[in-house]
């Protein structure tokens, strides 16, 4: 079976209601015939609104980069799935290697934002990857296979069959050392064995595995020509609506 291409955007936090408005703006004609790949941009939270006012009419998905996993409460300064299902997102990015790294998000937490956005309706982009001593010490799998096994765990099959996992190396994040496709396909092929041996045939053949970490308009094509790799999770270069547009159109 085909899955549905990918190509997603996270803008982490960068731009302003009106630049928000532009990009849209500028990317929705240069997009208007793509019919065979879902297109998604994930704005900071306080851009989700205006993302969502400029998309209308179009195909565009909205994603958040973030959520907590209480529906509501005293918690402050975060975030609930109820409201980003209220603001018209379909998906959210969690465990995103910042949230890791520069926030100390654990697994647990990850595994509860998990099950809370699924428990809402929303499509969580399950993001896992090694840190550069990890890769240079030959952990990647072990790591990765970790992330894997507790951030999906008590994670329903029909669930798991809908979301997206993203292969993000630490290392190749924001660097501008992307990852070989030989390392990205390895990496994406270990995460489908895993929901395979997890949650069964079907969920591997469904859920969409994409590659993150300093893709370009230059690379985008290497990694969509390889086998199971089914889109990109793309920070720096979907920043400008000309070179994300290069992406989708890879
Ligand atoms: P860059 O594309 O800027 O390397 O960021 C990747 C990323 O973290 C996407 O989530």
């Amino acid at each position: 079976m085909s899955r549905r291409p990918l190509i997603a955007a996270n803008w982490k936090m960068h731009k302003v209601t009106a630049e928000a408005k532009a990009f849209v703006t500028a990317l929705l004609p240069k997009i208007a015939e793509v019919r065979d790949r879902d297109v998604l941009v994930c704005p900071p939270f306080p851009l989700i609104a205006s993302v969502d006012d400029a998309r209308k009419g179009s195909k565009l998905s909205i994603g958040a980069q973030n959520m907590y996993f209480e529906e509501k409460g005293a918690f402050t300064g975060e975030v609930s799935a109820t409201m980003l299902k209220d603001l018209h997102c379909e998906f959210v990015i969690l465990g995103h290697s910042e949230r890791r790294w520069v926030f100390g998000e654990g697994d647990e937490l990850i595994n509860k934002k998990t099950i809370a956005a699924i428990n809402a309706g929303l499509i969580p982009i399950l993001c896992v990857g090694e840190k550069l001593d990890e890769r240079e010490k030959n952990m990647t799998e072990q790591v990765v296979l970790n992330q894997l096994d507790k951030n999906l765990k008590s994670v329903p099959e029909h669930a798991v069959a809908s979301m997206i996992i993203a292969y993000e190396p630490v290392w190749a994040i924001g660097t501008g050392r992307n990852a070989s496709t030989k390392d990205a396909k390895d990496a994406i092929t270990l995460i489908r064995e895993f929901i395979h041996s997890r949650f069964g045939a079907t969920s591997a053949e469904k859920v969409r595995i994409l590659y993150g970490g300093s893709v370009k308009p230059e690379n985008m094509k290497q990694y969509m020509d390889q086998e199971g790799i089914d889109g990109a999770l793309v920070g720096g270069a979907s920043l400008d609506p000309e070179s994300f547009a290069k992406l989708i159109l890879y």
